[in-house]
């Protein structure tokens, strides 16, 4: 035998081994536990935030939970609430939400998240920005050292008009932080842009180098005309729960 064969433990068994979509679940679930009847909910989009939706539906038909009120971040988590029979308001009659679920694309150490690379970065952060605690569900892969600087997109919601300028306008902005590439999101089947549900594009931004003072750099591109809002979400998660291939780690601010 190698010394590597030697020093290698044996593999789990397959059995044991969690998909990604099981550990969003874990995590998804253990959210759910911290959900109390009588509550007004921020309900997250994507594919971790669905097995909270469900969960929470699961209890409420169990009984397990009651007069819960569900504020959805999208339409697709309108339309799966309402086939759970969730009951369901706005932030014009519940300004202030007990409690929002929502999963992440990147987590830094201080829990300043990446959200959005599902489309619904506006009503996420309007919704999770009006909660009194904001509970951030992962899997282990989101976990990154300094957001935007693992490559992949830092999304910004734009209004249509003349994309191409506000596009620009970006890129300019970015150039005191490192440099990036902007693409339109596209979504349609015909390479057509990915409309939100708000009606505007987005702009994915993909990042030479770490931004440093993510503060500067979500003040100057708020300030961008045409710019509606961008997908970092700063200082506003109080707990992140992480599921990994060891256990679930709880993070709180
Ligand atoms: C949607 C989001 C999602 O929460 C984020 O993209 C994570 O999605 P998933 O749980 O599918 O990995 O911000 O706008």
């Amino acid at each position: 035998k190698s010394p590597i064969d030697i020093a290698s433990p044996p593999p789990p068994p397959s059995s044991m081994i969690l998909t990604q979509d099981e550990l969003k679940r874990i995590a998804a679930y253990k959210a759910v536990d911290f959900v109390k009847s009588g509550m007004v909910l921020g309900l997250g989009t994507g594919s971790t935030a669905r097995h909270a939706v469900d969960r929470i539906g699961e209890l409420l038909r169990q009984g397990k939970l009651e007069n819960i009120v569900g504020i959805p971040t999208s339409e697709k988590t309108e339309e799966q609430a309402l086939s759970l029979g969730i009951p369901l308001s706005d932030l014009d009659a519940h300004p202030v939400v007990d409690l929002s679920i929502d999963g992440a694309d990147e987590v830094d150490p201080y829990l300043n998240l990446v959200k959005g690379r599902g489309g619904s970065l506006l009503r996420e952060k309007m919704i999770e920005g009006a909660s009194k605690e904001f509970v951030v569900i992962v899997d282990e892969s989101k976990m990154v050292r300094h957001i935007g600087g693992s490559r992949m997109a830092l999304p910004v919601e734009i209004v249509p008009f003349c994309w191409r300028f506000t596009a620009g306008k970006l890129r300019e902005v970015m150039e005191g932080y490192g440099g990036c590439e902007a693409k339109l999101r596209l979504g349609g089947e015909k390479g057509e842009a990915f409309v939100t549900d708000n009606g505007n594009y987005i702009v994915d931004m993909y990042l030479e180098k770490d931004m440093g003072d993510l503060r500067s750099v979500s003040d100057e591109i708020l300030r961008l005309p045409g710019v509606v809002e961008h997908g970092m979400f700063l200082d506003m998660a109080s707990t992140v729960i992480i599921a990994g291939e060891l256990g679930v780690r709880i993070k709180n601010k």
